[in-house]
């Protein structure tokens, strides 16, 4: 075996995390530069290092998670979810379960709060967000930004949900409360069920086909009948039917049976 798939094999077996779901061109050459940054010659010796170093296994994750992410990311979208697909959703229940899967830091699932709040003030909806990378997770749970990722955060948005403080702004407890954040993988974990609507962008690019193949079919059985799947804006889903979707509007897909 060589010595970056041994490195595969060894790092699914200690973590659970299967680098061989994800493009191999794209996430070796992200792997190897870091690597060398490291000074390791090869990829067993680097893992032998990175399982007795938190550190070293941190930067690992980091590296191998590409964690850049936007509130209202693609903001025509978000207008279609909120003017389009929410309405349609609340008119046949009236509380929805909502899941942002590989939240990163946070901009998708507080947007997702955001819009909701507006919709359903009384806060009679759940919003489960969850990412494979825990470091990014706290962030996401402290809520400080700066001005990069908030470019298009509506202005009454921004006044009402978050504080200027001089480091940055930060997202205020009221809209914290509104979601519940956890680890997880996408590529090895069983999904909860029963969702209204699952939130899933600009992941799926970084898996293989296969990969995104197997994801499609867990998404659509975790969705309740005429559930939504978002995905990013280079994710189109080429063949719907096949997992029982139909195409709702551009990256929205319903689900049918
Ligand atoms: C580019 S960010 C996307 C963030 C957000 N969804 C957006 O569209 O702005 C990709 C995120 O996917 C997460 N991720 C990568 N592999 C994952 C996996 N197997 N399971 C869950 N999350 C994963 C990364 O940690 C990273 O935070």
């Amino acid at each position: 075996m060589d010595d970056y798939q041994g490195f595969i094999e060894s790092v699914k077996s200690k973590t659970g995390i299967d680098l061989a779901l994800y493009k191999e061109a794209q996430m070796k050459r992200r792997l190897t530069s870091l690597r060398d940054k490291r000074g390791f010659s090869n990829f067993s010796s680097y893992f032998q290092s990175m399982i007795t170093s938190q550190e070293l296994f941190d930067e690992f994750l980091e590296r191998m998670t590409i964690n850049v992410s936007e509130f209202y990311r693609n903001p025509k979208r978000w207008e279609v979810l909120e003017t389009k697909i929410l309405p349609r959703l609340l008119q046949s229940n009236k509380r929805l379960k909502i899941w942002s899967a590989a939240c990163s830091t946070g901009e998708e699932p507080y947007t997702l709060a955001m819009i909701l709040n507006k919709l359903v003030p009384s806060g009679n909806f759940s919003i489960l967000a969850t990412d494979l990378d825990k470091a990014i997770l706290e962030r996401a749970k402290v809520g400080i930004y700066t001005d990069r990722s908030m470019k298009d955060i509506p202005s009454d948005m921004l006044q009402k949900h978050f504080i200027n403080d001089g480091m940055g702004y930060r997202v205020k407890d009221e809209l914290k409360r509104l979601i519940s954040f956890k680890h997880g993988n996408l590529l090895a974990d069983r999904f909860d069920t029963n969702f209204d609507l699952i939130v899933c962008r600009n992941v799926m690019i970084y898996f293989t086909e296969d990969a995104k193949h197997d994801l499609y079919h867990k998404f659509s059985k975790s969705l309740r009948i005429d559930g939504v799947l978002f995905v990013g804006s280079t994710e189109q889903i080429f063949n719907p039917n096949e997992y029982g979707f139909e195409t709702e509007d551009t990256f929205f897909y319903r689900k049918k049976m």
